[in-house]
């Protein structure tokens, strides 16, 4: 049920969002399971201002990193960072064209949170880390290997967190097939990913018309949820919970979603 404690939350959490301008370069993104498509750089930048408002409106601070005009996915600033309240992992992305975003959202987390390194031949995205509670969920995908996964493992271990390994199928990373979206429950593809592996956890299976539908970005009580996703919005808002919906439809072209372009810290 909806409020219920197993999962036990506070009350009232402060948030910081880091997001990050988006690049001019957009469109020469990444992709791996998506065609490319022409995208509106006019139209991606006023949806990620609209997305940051959304931020502000579930209670976030939202703090805007520079453009990084060389670095086309810049915008997905997820990949770069674990962010925990004990300290923050900064990723070895698995595509080498996206190594060069790390260094700038490390120094943004410099004196916010102890930072711990994914060291080479790992490779770690974060939009394949789900964190429910003490345990780390990481998808096995093209992105984050296993040496980056067993990485992570150690390096959260001293602070009491267990690090799974979880399989995918034909999807980029391991939130594009499942994430929260509420203190119980999980939103999930199960095309993609398989919900026994996520013991004790109640999951919302999305549309099946809508296979992108299972990224939803939870934060401060409210869940910021696509427009294309109009269908397992409707189920969501059945089950009780807040969503607020934003259009990413030029990000989702480069493969992107609501997790991707923002990292929450609790403060
Ligand atoms: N275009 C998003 C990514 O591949 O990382």
């Amino acid at each position: 049920m909806l409020g219920s404690t197993r999962h036990s939350e506070p009350t009232t959490i402060a948030h910081v969002a880091i997001t990050r301008a988006v690049s001019r370069a957009l469109e020469h993104c990444e992709l791996t399971h998506l065609a490319r498509r022409p995208i509106d750089l006019g139209l991606a930048r006023h949806q990620h201002v609209a997305y940051e408002q959304a931020l502000r409106e579930a209670g976030c601070e939202v703090r805007q990193l520079a453009e990084q005009p060389w670095h086309p996915d810049s915008v997905f600033v997820e990949d770069t960072i674990v962010a925990l309240d004990e300290g923050a992992v900064v990723t070895r992305p698995g595509a080498p064209s996206r190594r060069g975003e790390v260094a700038s959202m490390a120094a943004a987390l410099e004196g916010l949170r102890t930072l711990l390194r994914i060291q080479p031949p790992g490779t770690l995205d974060g939009g394949d880390v789900l964190r429910l509670d003490r345990v780390l969920y990481v998808g096995a995908s093209a992105r984050s290997n296993a040496e980056g996964i067993a990485q992570l493992g150690r390096l959260l271990a001293p602070f009491g967190y267990r690090v799974e390994a979880v399989p995918l199928r034909d999807c980029l990373h391991l939130k594009t097939a499942v994430t929260q979206v509420a203190a119980d429950r999980l939103l999930l593809n199960p095309a993609w990913v398989d919900a026994d592996r996520f013991a004790g956890w109640e999951s919302v299976p999305i549309d099946p018309a809508e296979p992108h539908a299972a990224n939803a970005l939870r934060v401060g009580g409210a869940v910021i949820y696509p427009v294309s996703c109009p269908r397992t919005a409707a189920a969501l808002r059945k089950l009780g919970i807040d969503v607020r919906s934003v259009d990413m439809s030029e990000t989702e072209k480069a493969e992107g979603g609501v997790t991707c372009c923002s990292v929450i810290l609790e403060v």
